[in-house]
């Protein structure tokens, strides 16, 4: 069974480019991006790792660890980090495990045996500090993945966290936000002192309240 949202991410150990790690020890308080890609030395997984590997700034900036995954061999991972260093002008700082036995795959659900029987799909998962599933995507081994898109996910799941707002579509950080449907239009002119625009008694924005 594949994992759903609000399933608890299984904890691992794992042997990485950086070392043995323990996946929850790794995460720490904070939020975790895990991501699995189909092969070490193709082209479009070089351009999804280097992409994060650029934006690790703005991971950490969000308190998100990142871990990548394929089933290739860490010598192998190795020789392709240096290879992503060069090509996309980055340095790949964030692990990426082998895994070999494909246990961690298994345990994700990243082998989709009807796209391939011997590789991962480009899955990702969101966990969040309760080390529970919020986000899960896959793509397939032919698209890459739109990390912005990734941030922009973690920037409403961090918003919505903590204030009673969702986000419409399209939403970017700093744009104005809708207010939950669970709390009265009186409430909500209470808690969001920026103002309360009411287009429906269901639909309601209000300025991001965070900002
Ligand atoms: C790639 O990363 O370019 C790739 C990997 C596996 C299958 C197809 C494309």
């Amino acid at each position: 069974m594949s994992l759903r949202l609000g399933d608890i991410a299984p904890n691992f150990k794992a042997n990485t480019s950086i070392g043995e790690i323990d996946f929850y020890e790794y995460l720490g308080d904070g939020w975790g991006v895990l991501f699995s890609h189909p092969a070490d030395y193709t082209p479009v997984c070089t351009t999804e790792l280097g992409k994060t590997a650029a934006l690790q700034g703005e991971f950490a900036k969000r308190n998100v660890k990142v871990l990548a995954l394929s089933v290739d061999p860490i010598d192998k991972h190795h020789g392709w980090i240096n290879d992503i260093n060069e090509t996309q002008n980055v340095n790949v700082e964030f692990p990426i495990i082998a895994d070999q036995d494909k246990s961690i795959a298994n345990l994700y659900g990243m082998i989709h045996p009807n796209a391939s029987e011997t590789t991962t799909v480009r899955s990702l998962f969101v966990i969040g500090p309760d080390k529970k599933v919020k986000l899960t995507i896959t793509y397939p081994a032919s698209t890459g993945r739109n990390f912005f898109e990734v941030l922009r996910v973690i920037d409403s799941l961090q918003l919505t966290a903590t204030h009673s707002v969702a986000t419409p579509a399209d939403w970017k950080d700093g744009e104005d936000v809708i207010v939950v449907n669970s709390i009265s239009t009186e409430d909500a002119e209470k808690r969001f002192p920026k103002g309360v625009k009411v287009v429906k008694p269901y639909l309601r924005y209000t300025p991001q309240p965070n900002k």
